[in-house]
Formats: structure tokens, C-alpha cells, sequence
């Protein structure tokens, strides 16, 4: 008989070999082909770095150039898509739109979407990259009843973005550069992870040879769950719920009894068990920002920063190394910008995007890949014989 290896939640099983990210959990490293993430952050920027994932060195000033008019170039949605919103409930999460039109797109490029050819999946990639920010922002308009604003290609990426979020007709919109960059910030620190729940996804489902379109939905649908990208929206309403510093032992009490469900939202990380180095470059962002908007006193923040403090006291948060991840922090910043809960996932997913398509870039481009097909360990019935209704 086959003899399978038991391994849930494939804890330590290498899918696949890759050079695109490397995390060393223990140390807190996370590298994008071999450069630290915190240099990133500082220093460069969000389409720098997906021009870095997706071609493997960092860009010379004349590629980046070339690639940013690239980009921007297919920042525009085609008109019809703009169906494709109005038809979802006004009150849908923005999240399941995201995931619908960017299955939708697989059926607007369906002609031209060949994966074994190098071009094709070239502009496959670029058009997701251009297109995503222009998904979300609408996603966010139609939820709040308020027209489309179509992208502006004279701005930077993240002001792109901020803009069509936050524009109206009525009003002149202009884009703050402290927020533009707290805003590619977390784009930047977002932008990839490895092989994440949602990355093996896009590439379990690329392995197939499916529509790539197709198989970032299933990322985006797959990141949702509040175990993984859901969980900066998931740790703000846990912080508003909590909403007073006095309530948190409570809290803390229920996080820690094993017959209570509840578990710190935005604490823990199946591979950082020292510290997540994106939370580290997220909280001095959260710092900058509040600290521009005023905003240092709000009760949600300090919840924020309280429980924070505990949990990294309490041991059974030290014995169990539960530090705040990239998500506590992201949330934080999110709300001060204005975004509502909802959107928080959704602008995860649209900074995920260069890193899912890096990564099914590279899936298909290895010939050593197979498709993606998972045995198991059989817990049913042994062979048995049918019983006719009537003898049941
Ligand atoms: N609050 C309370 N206890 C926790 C938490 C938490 N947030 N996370 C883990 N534990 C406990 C868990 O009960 C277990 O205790 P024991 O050993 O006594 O049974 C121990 O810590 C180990 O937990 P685990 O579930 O085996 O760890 P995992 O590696 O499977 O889970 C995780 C990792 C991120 C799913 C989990 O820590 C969690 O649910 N965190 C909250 C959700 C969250 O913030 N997710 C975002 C992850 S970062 C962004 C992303 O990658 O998408």
C-alpha cells in the first residue's frame, strides 16, 4: 500500500523550491531575494520591490522607469466592469467584490492569457498589478454609494490609490505625502510572504495551468479567512470590542482558557515565534501617522498599545512566543486613515498581488513543477457492500 507522510497544515513539508523570499522565523528575518525587509521599507518603495520579486535583482533607474509607464499604462478598468460592481448588493464585503472582479478579468483576458507563453504572462502580471488598487478603491466606493473616481496616472502608486478611495466630485482631493507613504509602507510590507495559505493556493490552482486571473481569486478568497489576511480586520473590531483599557484582563483571561474559542486577534505567526520584522517597521509607521492625524489619544489605540504591553509580559503569551504580527499594526493605521474595517483585508490582498503573481510566475516557468496533488491519510468505512433502500 502507498505510504503517505501526516502532515496538517503542512507544518514541515516543502511544496516547492523558491528564490523569491526567504524567512528565517527564529531570527525574525525576512528577505526579498536576499535583501532585508527593513531596508526595504526605508529605502525603497512598493513598485521597486515588485519589479525586485518579479525579475529577481532590483531595477536600474531606467528599468524602473520602464516598468512604472507599464504599470500605469493598465491602471484603467474596461468600462464594462463597472457592471460587473453594480451588480453586488450595496452592503457586500468589498473583500467578496475584490474576489469576484478579479474573477471576472479571467473572462475579459481569456483569449489572451496562454501560460506557457513568457509574453502573455508578462502582461498577465502587469495588468493584475495596475488593476488591483483600482479594484479596491471601487469596491470601497460602491460600498459608500459614492461615484467611481478613475485613476489619475500623473500620481505615484499608493497617492493613485488614496485618491480613488477618498476623492469626491464636490471636493478638491489632495493626497498627503506622509499618508501616501504610510500607505506604500504597508503595501510594501505586505507585498510577500512565501508559501502563506493564499500563495499555495495561487499556486495549487496555477499548477493546473488555470487562467492566472483565476488563480488570484482563489488567493484573494483564500487570504480572507481571519487566521490569515482577515486578520487585521478581525484584531481592530477585537480592539474596539475590548474598548477600554479596564476590560482587558477579561480579555486576556478568555484568550488564554482553552474551552473559549477567542484568541488575540493580530498575535501570533505560525513562522515568526521571536518577532515579526514587518510589525516592528509597522508600529514606527503607526507612530508617524497617528502622531500627523492627531489621533494619539483614541481609546482603540490605547487598547492597542495596553494590550500590547501584556501580552508580551503575560507567559503564556511569552511561553508560547504569540508576539503582535504585521497585522495589529496595519489595522491601526488603516482606521486612522479612515478606511473601515472592511477594507483592511481587501488592501492586504491588493499588496499581495505582485508576490502571488511572482510566485506563479516562477511555479510555471519550472519545469520541474507538477500539478499540485495532495494525498491523505483514509479515516472511513473499509470496503462495503451496497444495501438496497428498502433493506436499510
Ligand atoms: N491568542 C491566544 N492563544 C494563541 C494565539 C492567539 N492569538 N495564537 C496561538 N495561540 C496558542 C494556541 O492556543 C496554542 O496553545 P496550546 O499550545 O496551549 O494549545 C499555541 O498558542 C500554538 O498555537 P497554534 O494554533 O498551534 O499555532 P499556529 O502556528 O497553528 O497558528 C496563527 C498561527 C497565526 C494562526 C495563530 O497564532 C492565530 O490564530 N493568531 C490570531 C490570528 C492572526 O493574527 N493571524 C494573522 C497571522 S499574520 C498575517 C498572515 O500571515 O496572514
Amino acid at each position: 500500500a502507498d505510504v503517505f507522510t501526516f502532515d496538517p497544515g503542512f507544518t514541515s513539508t516543502a511544496s516547492c523550491e523558491s528564490a523569491i523570499t526567504f524567512i528565517d522565523g527564529d531570527k525574525g528575518e525576512l528577505l526579498h531575494r536576499g535583501y532585508p525587509i527593513d531596508q526595504l521599507a526605508a529605502k525603497s518603495h512598493y513598485l521597486e520591490v515588485c519589479y525586485l520579486l518579479l525579475y529577481g535583482e532590483l531595477p536600474t533607474a531606467q528599468q524602473l522607469e520602464d516598468f512604472t509607464n507599464r504599470v500605469t499604462n493598465h491602471t484603467m478598468l474596461h468600462e464594462q466592469m463597472t457592471h460587473f460592481f453594480r451588480g453586488f448588493r450595496r452592503d457586500a464585503h468589498p473583500m467578496a467584490i475584490v474576489c469576484g472582479v478579479v474573477g471576472a478579468m479571467s473572462a475579459f483576458y481569456h483569449d489572451s492569457t496562454d501560460v506557457n507563453d513568457p509574453w502573455q504572462r508578462e502582461v498577465a502580471s502587469i495588468r493584475m498589478i495596475a488593476k488591483l488598487p483600482t479594484i479596491t478603491a471601487w469596491a470601497y466606493k460602491y460600498s459608500v454609494g459614492q461615484p467611481f473616481v478613475y485613476p489619475d496616472n500623473t500620481l505615484d502608486y499608493a497617492s493613485n490609490f488614496l485618491r480613488m478611495c477618498f476623492a469626491v466630485p464636490a471636493e478638491e482631493y489632495v493626497v498627503d505625502p506622509i499618508l501616501a507613504r504610510a500607505m506604500d509602507r504597508i503595501f510594501t510590507l505586505h507585498a510577500d510572504h512565501e508559501q502563506n495559505a493564499s500563495t499555495s493556493t495561487v499556486r495549487l490552482a496555477g499548477s493546473s495551468g488555470a487562467n492566472p486571473f483565476a488563480c488570484i481569486a482563489a488567493g484573494v478568497a483564500c487570504l480572507w479567512g481571519p487566521a490569515h489576511g482577515g486578520a487585521n480586520e478581525a484584531a481592530l473590531n477585537m480592539l474596539r470590542e475590548v474598548g477600554s483599557v479596564d476590560r482587558i484582563p477579561e480579555f486576556i483571561a478568555r484568550a488564554k482558557d482553552k474551552d473559549d474559542p477567542f484568541r488575540l486577534m493580530g498575535f501570533g505567526h505560525r513562522v515568526y515565534k521571536n518577532f515579526d520584522p514587518r510589525a516592528k517597521v509597522m508600529k514606527e509607521s503607526a507612530d508617524e501617522v497617528l502622531a500627523l492625524l492627531g489621533v494619539e489619544n483614541n481609546p482603540t489605540l490605547q487598547v492597542a498599545k495596553e494590550l500590547e504591553k501584556i501580552a508580551l509580559e503575560d507567559p503564556y503569551f511569552v511561553d508560547r512566543k504569540l508576539y503582535p504580527n504585521v497585522d495589529f499594526y496595519s489595522g491601526i493605521i488603516l482606521d486612522a486613515m479612515g478606511f473601515p474595517t472592511s477594507m483592511f483585508t481587501p488592501i492586504f490582498a491588493l499588496s499581495r498581488t505582485v508576490g502571488w503573481i511572482s510566485q506563479w510566475k516562477e511555479m510555471i516557468a519550472d519545469e520541474k513543477q507538477k500539478i499540485g496533488r495532495p494525498r491523505q491519510l483514509y479515516t472511513g468505512a473499509t470496503h462495503r457492500d451496497y444495501i438496497n433502500v428498502e433493506n436499510r
